[in-house]
């Protein structure tokens, strides 16, 4: 976690910088930092909490000095205090230093520093980092460029960093192994940043470093990018992005989350774009066709993923073995990557990511690789390290999603996973062409239910009111709906802060149910495909207990409204695609409670969007 920014060119840097940490808050938000530097002296400004207040510090849209980095940092060595806020100096306060990622051998560094006179002031593994490199750079009168590649070489963890020497102030080194670090590249001038966001206004050309690569960057010279281990120097690949400046901003919503929340129809359409050919009754992924036999031929999918793509693997396992009939395990990326598992040849690894970044799912794919299986990912992030680091993969297309809280991601995952479902039953002959034909149809019709589903806002936000003081809520599914009561249950937790827990409906009976009386809402997702005389036997146990019933029902539903308290209705759709449209006024719900609580609603506390510690 943690985003970093830095510049270097002829601009002013702070408004750059700034601004580029703003959109970089999604990544942490317990400290800012920035440092100037002009005529021979830093200036470094710092604050707990967000950019917001590093802005109350200084008149920086005055300041001319045209080099810089900034930070905006996700607590993990050293808690939210001025003090561990980054940019980090070295003892002689000639080297800054901007870090995302952990430093995992830094007690032991710092040990043999402290012993060679170096002091510190901060509890952070960047401190040890940046001295380390002074250190390594004074004993062998080296540049800043062999100082940072010699001192990496003794560091284990992760990161991305960005290095200033106020002796050569004409550059900045960077450098990454596991954390992200893209560099802008315009006139004469380069943008350092932790994603392209902070720059994407200034030019669209990047260099995505690799790991186990750094480049020195002087104004108005080509870049130079090495390789740290052994610092000879290697070629680049020069990135066109696609991202635009509007797809940054809140456009006229309250918060991002909302935004995102709205953009669904949309962001589904460009998920299955130039994939779902309805007319021609075929699906094609041009990341998958290449594949098809291996997939075709595992004796098992393994899908590994975090958090809320976690939520969407769990869908996933429901449509692979129903319509492909292939068998599934869903894994929490961080268990399966401690817990030697068995990966027999014939298995194959999907992994889920929105970010493409997250520590544990990328660590969890390095195993699977390194066991010999094929791994498919399934990211948003274009360019992503997990995008990257898979065989083959698929986009979700979803565009940047900026709230903490996932939700567009989740829903464009269900939808690229059901392709791919799809199009394995197809092709294994699991599924009847009709059958086929009339999946691909209803998922064509979903952008426009989902719009529908939207229409309940106002319905929404009426109930969020009743409920916002609640202690705790329960959230139950059956089937492939059970995956969205647990989603339902993370996005309340996430950003109201109020306890909620997603159960198998028919799980309540065996614990949860002690829980229910007359101020527990019960989230009841009761669509009329999949087991619904079920869960209207759970509807009525709670009823028997006096619990609060907020019903998800199908449009038209009479019978679960006689027994329930409030119903939301979603359209009608197969079974399959019900999560698609069950999610969103869950979604909706979490939202307004949230924004009627007064929350941080896109950064709720101690939560970072991209994960890329363990
Ligand atoms: C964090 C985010 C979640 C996200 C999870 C996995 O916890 O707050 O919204 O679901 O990481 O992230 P990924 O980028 O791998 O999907």
């Amino acid at each position: 976690m943690c985003g970093i920014v830095g510049y270097i060119g002829s601009r002013p840097a702070s408004p750059i910088i700034i601004q580029g940490l703003k959109r970089l808050e999604y990544r942490g938000y317990d400290s800012a930092g920035i440092a100037l530097y002009a005529k021979g002296t830093v200036n470094l400004y710092k604050t707990l909490g967000k950019v917001a207040e590093l802005e109350t510090l200084n008149d920086f849209a005055a300041a001319s000095q045209c080099i810089g980095m900034g930070h905006t940092r996700w607590a993990t060595h050293g808690i939210p205090s001025n003090a561990n806020a980054h940019p980090h100096t070295s003892s002689s306060g000639e080297l800054v230093l901007v870090h995302n990622g952990i430093i995992e051998n830094y007690d032991a560094l710092k040990r043999v520093l402290v012993k060679k006179g170096y002091t510190f002031q901060s509890d952070t593994d960047t401190e040890v980092l940046v001295n380390l490199i002074e250190d390594v750079q004074k004993t062998h009168n080296y540049k800043l460029g062999k100082a940072v590649q010699m001192a990496l070489t003794q560091v284990t963890g992760a990161y991305a960093i960005v290095v200033f020497d106020t002796k050569k102030p004409n550059e900045l080194v960077v450098a990454k192994l596991g954390s992200p670090l893209a560099i802008g590249i315009g006139d004469r001038e380069f943008f350092i940043a932790s994603d392209a966001s902070p720059f994407i206004q200034f030019t669209n050309k990047a260099i995505y470093l690799e790991d186990h690569q750094m480049a020195i960057l002087k104004q108005g010279k080509k870049p130079k990018i090495k390789n740290i281990k052994d610092g000879l120097v290697i070629d680049y690949y020069l990135q066109e992005l696609e991202l635009n400046l509007e797809q940054m901003e809140k456009g006229g919503y309250d918060h991002f989350m909302i935004k995102e929340i709205f953009e669904q129809p949309h962001a589904i359409k460009n998920t299955y774009r130039g994939r779902l050919l309805v007319d021609q009754s075929f699906i094609k992924m041009a990341g998958l066709e290449d594949h098809l036999e291996k997939l075709n031929n595992a004796n098992r999918i393994i899908i590994v993923a975090c958090g809320t793509s976690w939520h969407a693997a769990l869908v996933a396992e429901y449509t692979f073995e129903d319509l492909a009939r292939i068998p599934v395990e869903v894994e929490y990326a961080s268990e399966f990557r401690y817990r030697n598992p068995i990966i027999a040849e014939k298995d194959v690894v999907i992994a889920i990511s929105q970010s493409g970044e997250t520590a544990d799912t990328l660590a969890a794919i390095k195993l699977a690789k390194s066991r010999g299986a094929f791994v498919f990912g399934v990211c948003n992030v274009v360019g992503s390290s997990i995008a990257r680091e898979t065989h083959a993969g698929a986009y979700t297309h979803a565009g940047p999603e900026i709230g903490v809280a996932s939700t567009k991601a989740f829903t464009t995952q269900v939808t690229v996973l059901t392709l791919i479902a799809l199009r394995l039953a197809i092709f294994k002959g699991n599924i009847s062409n009709s059958d086929f034909k009339h999946h691909l149809h209803e998922l064509e019709m979903i952008p426009e239910k989902v719009e529908k589903a939207l229409e309940s806002d106002a319905q929404i936000k009426v109930i969020a009111d009743i409920y916002k003081n609640s202690a705790n809520c329960l959230y139950l599914g059956r089937g492939y709906n059970f995956p969205v009561a647990l989603e339902g249950a993370l996005k309340l937790k996430e950003i109201s802060y109020i306890h909620a827990e997603g159960y198998p409906a028919a799980e309540m009976k065996h614990g949860p149910i002690a829980l229910i009386d007359e101020h527990m809402p019960v989230i009841v997702i009761a669509t009329k495909k999949g087991h619904y005389d079920k869960v209207v036997s759970n509807i009525q146990e709670i009823k028997a207990r006096k619990g609060k019933i907020i019903a998800i029902v199908t449009e038209g539903d009479v019978d679960i409204r006689e027994l329930s308290d409030h119903v939301i209705e979603v359209p009608e759709t197969l079974e399959a695609l019900t999560p698609l449209l069950t999610t969103i006024p869950l979604q909706l719900l979490s939202y307004h409670i949230a924004v009627l609580l007064g929350k941080n609603v896109d950064q709720p506390r101690n939560l970072a969007k991209s994960v890329t510690v363990e």
